[in-house]
């Protein structure tokens, strides 16, 4: 059996498969990682000026414009084919993904954990419980909170912030309660969130990594999937289908 065969035959074995992704899922549909080499985000923008509270409070015109530009990017990515199947599959998704393309794809949102919140909608930057779904096509954004006049911001969690609470709990339960973890296109260095997969390998949980490159979860993986996502998870999950709507 090759890599693919292994991983398809665990998959297909579960009886609880769950999905935790991150951003190399998304890398076929146009949008760019943070980490690798050349085209990674991090590799030409720096995550403490755009991704951190302290980058905000310092120029909060340059992180929004950058969000802006994101957008943009995201308004012409469509799913790839590991979303589509994914989506097929039913299983549940843990992402690190802010974009909207497993859920385009077919995910319903109960069957989603956003670990590091949603490019798709903004906040409130004082927290007072305000937040608005953004309109790509439109992309038009309130600078001050209709509430009560704070700055406003990405629904995006930034370096040395918490993670959603609602989110972190639903991964926890579900990470715990997986039979088999599908872990794709994530390069495993961002806690918490990588940490769900060594806690869930130690109850026993049978981890497949689909990644071109070596990774944090490498070592760990009990199957190995040298490539990327379009090509391996259709394949992968070949044969799981979701239950019909009744
Ligand atoms: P990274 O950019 O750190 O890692 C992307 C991983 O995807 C790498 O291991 C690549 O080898 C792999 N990869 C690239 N192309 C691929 C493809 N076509 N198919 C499969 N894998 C591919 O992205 P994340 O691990 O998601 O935080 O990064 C974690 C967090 O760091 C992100 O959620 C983001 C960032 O700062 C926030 O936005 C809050």
């Amino acid at each position: 059996m090759n890599s693919i065969e292994e991983a398809r035959h665990a998959a297909n074995s579960a009886c609880n498969l769950v999905v935790f992704s991150g951003a190399g899922l998304s890398a076929e549909s146009g949008l760019a990682t943070f980490r690798d080499k050349g085209e990674g985000l991090w590799s030409k923008y720096d995550p403490m000026e755009l991704a951190s509270v302290d980058g905000f409070d310092r120029d909060p015109e340059l992180v929004l414009r950058w969000y802006e530009w994101r957008r943009q990017r995201h308004r012409s990515a469509t799913p790839n084919a590991a979303h589509r199947a994914i989506a097929r599959s039913g299983a549940r998704n843990v992402t690190q993904n802010v974009d909207n393309l497993l859920e385009r794809a077919g995910v319903v949102p109960e069957q989603i954990s956003h670990l590091h919140g949603s490019i798709m909608s903004d906040r409130c930057h004082a927290e007072c419980g305000w937040r608005c779904d953004i309109d790509l096509e439109e992309c038009q954004v309130l600078r001050a909170c209709p509430s009560c006049g704070a700055r406003t911001r990405p629904s995006i969690v930034w370096f040395g912030e918490s993670l959603p609470e609602d989110a972190l709990t639903r991964a926890i339960e579900w990470c715990g309660e997986a039979d088999c973890l599908l872990v794709v296109g994530t390069s495993g260095v961002v806690q918490p969130a990588a940490s769900l997969v060594g806690m869930a390998k130690a109850r026993g949980t049978v981890v497949i990594d689909v990644n071109p490159d070596a990774n944090e979860h490498t070592g760990l993986a009990d199957i190995l999937v040298s490539a990327t996502a379009a090509n391996a998870i259709p394949e992968i999950l070949s044969g799981i289908e979701k239950a019909p709507p009744k």
